[in-house]
C-alpha cells in the first residue's frame, strides 16, 4: 500500500549550533516527527551550520549558505550559539554577531518568551511557590532594534582616551509596529498591556511611551494599558508576578527581563522563544548554549520542544502545537525532569517521556 500523502508539508532550517544546542535540538526533532506523523504533515528538516561550529568550518559564524536556507525555509529552529572557545572573536567573528544578523536579516521584529508555572513546579522558584503559582506572562521583545543595532557604534580613542559608544534608537514605524503585535497578544489573553520603558531619563523612551500610547488609543482602546520604568518594572516582575499578562518592552530591556522572568518557572531552561514579525519565523529556546552542561546529556529540552510547539502554531498546526504542550505539561506532572527542575531524567529520558505522554495524549484524543 502506498503510504498515505500529507496534508502538507513544511521545510524546516534547523541550526542546532553549540554547546547543549544541537542535544537539545534533537529532541526537539524527535517530538516534531513523532507529531507530525500523527497529524499528518509533512516536515523537511535540514540542517545547517552556525555560530562556533560555522565559525571553525566555514570560518564565519553565519556562512551564506545557512542565511540563505533560512530565508528559503518556512521556518528557523535554532538551538543555541557560543561558547568560551570562541569568547576572543571580536567584531563580525563573535558568534553572538550570526544571531543579530539572523534576525535582522529575517525581520523577525517582534520577540514572544512566553513564562508560565507550570502546575507542581511552583515549588522550583527561588521566589516561592505563594508568589509565583498561576503566573502566566507574555514577554513581548522588539528584536531588530534599539542599542542592539542604533549607530554610531564602536570604540576610538577620544581626546586620547579609549572610548566606547552605542546607540540607542527607535523610530516611531518601530515602536508601533510592535505595540501593535503586543496588543494583539493581549487581545487573545487576559486584556493588559504593561509597556516598560525608562522615560524618565531617556528621550528614546519618551517617544516609545506616546507611540504606544498613541497605537492604543486609536486601535485598541478596549484593552488596558499602563507603564513602568524599567527598574520598577524588574522590582514588580519579582514582588507581584501575577498582575502581568503581556510586557511589551525594548531589545536591550527585554533581554534582561526575560532572564529575571525566568525565575518565576525556577529554570530558564523551560522557556521557548519565537521572533516573528515578516515571513519566515526564528524560533529557539532562550537558554542559550550552557557550555558547562554540554555533551553530558543533562541539559533540558524543553525549552527546544515548547519553541518547537510556538513553531507549528505560527505555521497553522495549533493541534499539533497544544498536543506538544500538553506532552511536557503531563511530563512535568509525572516528575520527568532534568537536573535545573530537580529531576534526575537525561535530556533523551525527557525526550521519550514527551513523546510518550503526546502520543498517549493523541490516542486518547482519537478513540
Ligand atoms: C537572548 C540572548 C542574545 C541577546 C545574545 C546571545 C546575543 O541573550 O536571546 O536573550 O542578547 O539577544
Ligand atoms: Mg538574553
Amino acid at each position: 500500500m502506498l503510504p498515505a500523502a500529507v496534508r502538507k508539508e513544511y521545510t524546516i532550517a534547523v541550526l542546532p549550533g553549540d554547546g547543549i544546542g544541537p542535544e537539545v535540538t534533537a529532541v526537539a526533532l524527535r517530538v516534531l516527527r513523532a507529531v507530525a506523523k500523527a497529524h499528518n504533515f509533512g516536515l523537511v528538516l535540514i540542517e545547517y551550520a552556525v555560530g562556533g561550529e560555522a565559525l571553525d568550518r566555514y570560518d564565519e559564524p553565519l556562512p551564506k549558505e545557512t542565511l540563505r536556507a533560512c530565508k528559503a525555509a518556512d521556518a528557523v529552529l535554532l538551538g543555541a550559539i557560543g561558547g568560551p572557545r570562541w569568547d576572543h572573536e571580536t567584531g563580525a567573528r563573535r558568534c553572538e554577531t550570526a544571531l543579530l544578523g539572523l534576525r535582522k536579516s529575517l525581520d523577525v521584529y517582534a520577540n514572544l518568551r512566553p513564562v508560565q508555572v507550570f502546575e507542581g513546579l511552583a515549588d522550583r522558584s527561588p521566589l516561592g511557590m505563594d508568589r509565583v503559582s498561576g503566573a502566566d506572562i507574555l514577554l513581548v521583545r522588539e528584536l531588530t532594534g534599539g542599542i542592539y543595532f542604533g549607530t554610531p557604534r564602536g570604540q576610538k580613542a577620544v581626546g586620547g582616551l579609549r572610548t566606547g559608544t552605542n546607540t540607542m534608537t527607535y523610530r516611531e514605524d518601530e515602536v508601533a509596529r510592535i505595540a501593535r503585535t503586543a496588543f494583539t497578544w493581549a487581545r487573545r489573553r487576559r486584556s493588559r498591556v504593561t509597556s516598560v520603558d525608562k522615560a524618565n531619563v531617556l528621550e528614546v523612551s519618551q517617544l516609545w511611551r506616546t507611540v504606544v500610547a498613541e497605537v492604543h488609543a486609536a486601535e485598541f482602546p478596549e484593552l488596558a494599558l499602563d507603564h513602568l520604568y524599567v527598574d520598577n518594572a524588574a522590582m514588580q516582575l519579582i514582588l507581584r508576578p501575577r498582575a502581568f499578562d503581556v510586557i511589551l518592552t525594548g531589545n536591550l530591556f527585554g533581554d534582561i527581563l526575560s532572564d529575571l522572568a525566568a525565575t518565576l518557572p525556577g529554570s530558564l531552561g523551560l522557556l521557548p522563544s519565537a521572533s516573528v514579525g515578516a515571513s519566515v519565523g526564528l524560533f529557539e529556546p532562550v537558554h542559550g548554549s550552557a557550555p558547562d552542561l554540554a555533551g553530558q546529556g543533562r541539559a533540558n529540552p524543553m525549552g527546544a520542544v515548547l519553541s518547537a510547539a510556538m513553531m507549528l502554531e505560527s505555521l497553522g498546526e495549533g493541534v499539533a502545537a497544544q498536543r506538544i504542550r500538553n506532552g511536557v505539561a503531563a511530563c512535568l506532572q509525572e516528575g520527568v525532569a532534568t537536573a535545573d527542575l530537580g529531576g534526575t531524567a537525561s535530556t533523551s529520558t525527557v525526550g521519550e517521556a514527551i513523546i510518550a505522554f503526546t502520543a498517549g495524549l493523541t490516542t486518547a484524543k482519537s478513540q
